[in-house]
């Protein structure tokens, strides 16, 4: 898909309307400013779904999901950032530029465009051949039949059927006017040793694969016939179209009732997925008998964070997703585990359960991953203790991946206490695997960087990989790194989100030179400035990001402040002669009249007044809320939804000072806080220093004299901050 040129962007985000866009999925009731509905996101019977038209987001407060109008609508849609643009601009009539790309593009897309056209081509042609043809009736359908495949299914999974006949799809593809070029690169058909075509796939019946945005990127065939002859199934070779590793069988169909559920099934064949289906259970989707993948796993999580792998009961099925578990671990997503009743695999007991029955064992037979991990290692381990010590090992393993530490933490204690082995030693054992798997992350980012640089090509872009692609890995960070960065991290967050909260309001005035002219700063521009001051730059890339996309925004500032108070001035005029008019027929007197014009006036002006600042403070987040970043896009709705709302009572009883008045002294604070973190954590590192040259060379003076001398000129720059941040309270300016 195109890029979408940046006026477009620009004109697409100013004219959709939240309340209008929600609407088109949620009803909604108009409470107070806002407006409440049913959250769309999780199951609910009272409303807790909020939709604010003034701070142009909505958000769910009892899970916490929403954001502004394209984030709603690629949570909710599954869409990618281009294709809720799309929406909307269909929604709106809004006509789309795409933007100019380069020759070398153009050629890609097309040649990628013509690959997925022929793959819908041939999507249809077996899908006709299933259906239409006897051989397709006779032999295709009839064992969609046998395996109890309903007509819902063959349509919604588009499955179809080929024909024995050597050639038949190159014959009607190029008759149709495909070029023979893009049948050969999608795999459909293949030139033999002796130079003749054949297709692919001939008598087996087809299963379409589909992106996530349903774009048909390969096929696989299953024969019908029983013998070992021939391979069970063929399979579309890979292409610029299809990476193996980045689909999931299923995820097309499955992906909105995973939202909605927030749980994903894995199950490992095509058959497992149609028949899970068909019973009524949709959150399903296969990895294609391969084990997971990163990839495949990072598509799952943006939809969920819940995953429950369904099991073959054979032991050595077993064993070999204990291991591509792991990988669901380290991103961070709950997995839990599901064993079906001896002999069965999704597809066979969906078939002979009822819907209910089938939910039911869902419901009940879940277990937590590590839980069972354990049990079936200890059972195989038995009593020797070699063996239970290697089990153990795994199991530590497990846990080590886990990336969040309170999570990690609730295993290590229940693990502790069902092994019986000393919290201390597994905490040990844990940050050993750690370091380990750091490290081996360290490596793997070195690699991609240097194959970067040596401009190997990246994802051959599949229209969602953009924005599944994980934000750019940074160096690996040393410990002590680590642990000041993790310090900052939160100083940092707090005086970015004032400048996402409020960049374009004003603070203060700067004077400048001598001759006492002077030039009203904002508050992205305060901070700016005083980061400049002390060169000081963030330690969390995503938080430069963020910045850097407040200052791109606030360039288009101007203009658009322009437009808008000209809008609201022609619009307080109307109002005020409209009002006056009115005033002249109904007042009796002249009194009465001059009185009713000035309370008009003052109306009208408070109006405008509140207007223009309503718009001055949503200015940079709206922009950021519906950027294109998705980093700085959650970032920013996190920061603009998730703090300081005001409780309720407050709001109710009695006009409390909000941020938004208090800028002059939170925004100074914020800085103060910041510098205070960056001097504390020089005077810790400064600290550490000294007790290492004690430790080893304690006769080092020279050293130990410029360390000390540090120390104390850090602690003089704290004392001097505290007097900065008396003589920073701002006062406002009078208006
Ligand atoms: N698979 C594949 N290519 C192969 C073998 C397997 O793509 N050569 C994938 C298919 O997605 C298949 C899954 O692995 O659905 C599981 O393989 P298997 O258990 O052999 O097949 P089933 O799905 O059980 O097929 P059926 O029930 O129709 O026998
Ligand atoms: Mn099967």
């Amino acid at each position: 898909m195109r890029r979408i040129d940046r006026e477009t962007v620009q004109k697409i985000l100013d004219t959709a309307d939240i309340v209008d866009v929600v609407s088109d999925f949620v009803s909604l009731k108009r409470r107070g400013a806002n407006y409440i509905g049913l959250c769309p996101f999780h199951n609910e019977r009272t409303p807790s779904f909020s939709v604010s038209r003034s701070k142009g987001i909505c958000k769910c407060f009892s899970c916490g999901k929403g954001g502004s109008a394209v984030g709603f609508l690629m949570e909710l849609e599954q869409l990618s950032y281009n294709e809720a643009l799309r929406y909307l601009a269909k929604k709106y009539g809004i006509e789309i530029k795409d933007h100019e790309v380069s020759e070398q593009e153009r050629e890609r897309e097309s040649e990628r465009e013509s690959m997925l056209a022929i793959n819908e081509f041939a999507m249809k042609y077996f899908e006709e051949i299933l259906t239409g043809t006897d051989d397709g009736r006779d032999i295709g359908l009839a064992y969609f039949r046998e395996r109890g495949i309903n007509d819902a299914m063959i349509k919604r999974f588009h499955l179809g059927y080929s024909y024995e006949r050597r050639d038949d799809l190159y014959n009607t593809a190029t008759k149709a006017g495909f070029s023979e070029k893009f049948l050969f690169d999608t795999g459909l058909c293949y030139r033999t040793e002796r130079g003749s075509v054949n297709d692919r796939f001939r008598s087996r019946v087809i299963y379409p694969v589909f992106t996530v945005s349903g774009k048909v990127v390969a096929f696989g065939g299953r024969t019908l016939r029983k013998d070992k002859e021939v391979a069970k199934y063929v399979n579309s070779p890979e292409s610029a179209i299809y990476r193996k590793s980045h689909e999931l069988y299923g995820l097309y169909q499955a992906k909105q009732a995973i939202v909605r559920k927030d749980k994903c099934i894995l199950v490992e064949g095509y058959m497992d997925v149609i028949s899970m289906h068909q019973s009524g259970v949709e959150n399903v989707v296969a990895s294609s008998g391969t084990s997971l993948t990163e990839g495949q796993i990072r598509l799952i999580h943006r939809f969920t964070e819940n995953v429950t792998v369904i099991y073959d009961s054979d032991p050595a099925g077993i064993k070999a997703s204990l291991r591509g578990i792991d990988l669901l671990l380290a991103e961070g997503l709950n997995v839990k585990v599901m064993s079906l009743p001896d002999g069965d695999d999704p597809d066979s007991f969906a078939q002979t359960h009822t819907s209910q029955e089938v939910e039911d064992y869902l419901e009940t037979n879940e277990e937590d991953f590590i839980t069972f991990k354990t049990r079936i290692l200890m059972e195989g381990a038995g009593a020797d203790p070699i063996a239970r010590s290697k089990a153990i090992q795994s199991i530590v393993r497990s846990i080590a991946t886990i990336p969040d530490q309170i999570t990690q933490s609730v295993y290590i204690d229940n693990c502790s206490r069902s092994l019986s082995i000393d919290e201390k030693i597994l905490r040990l054992q844990i940050a050993r695997y750690s370091a380990e798997h750091a490290e081996q992350q360290a490596r793997e980012a070195q690699r991609e960087r240097n194959r970067a640089a040596a401009g190997l090509p990246a994802d051959p872009a599949e229209d969602h990989t953009a924005v599944l692609a994980p934000p750019a890995k940074t160096p690996p960070a040393k410990p002590s790194d680590e642990r000041r960065n993790s310090f900052l991290a939160p100083y940092e967050r707090e005086l970015v989100a004032y400048a996402v909260r409020f960049g374009m309001c004003y603070i203060c005035d700067l004077s400048e030179g001598d001759d006492g002219t002077v030039r009203p700063l904002n508050v992205l521009d305060y901070i700016c400035q005083e980061l400049r001051m002390d060169d000081i730059s963030f330690t969390d890339p995503l938080m430069e990001q963020t910045i850097s996309y407040c200052l791109s925004a606030s360039e288009s500032w101007p203009a658009a402040y322009d437009a808008e108070s000209s809008r609201l001035e022609a619009l307080r005029k109307a109002s005020i002669s409209e009002g006056v008019e009115q005033i002249r027929m109904t007042a009796d007197d002249l009194d009465s009249i001059s009185r009713l014009e000035r309370e008009l006036t003052d109306r009208e002006n408070a109006a405008y007044e509140t207007a223009i600042d309503n718009y001055t403070v949503g200015y940079l987040r709206r922009i950021l809320l519906s950027c294109d970043n998705d980093s700085v896009r959650r970032v920013a709705t996190d920061m603009v939804t998730s703090r300081h709302s005001l409780s309720k009572i407050h709001t109710k009883y009695a006009k409390i000072a909000t941020d938004r008045d208090r800028l002059q002294e939170l925004v100074p604070l914020a800085v103060y806080n910041l510098k205070c973190a960056l001097i504390e954590a020089e005077i810790a590192q400064i600290n550490g220093e000294i007790k290492a040259v004690y430790a080893s060379a304690p006769g080092d003076r020279e050293h130990l004299r410029e360390l000390m001398e540090r120390n104390l000129e850090l602690n003089n720059l704290k004392k001097q901050l505290s007097v900065y941040l008396g003589e920073r309270i701002l006062s406002p300016r009078r208006r």
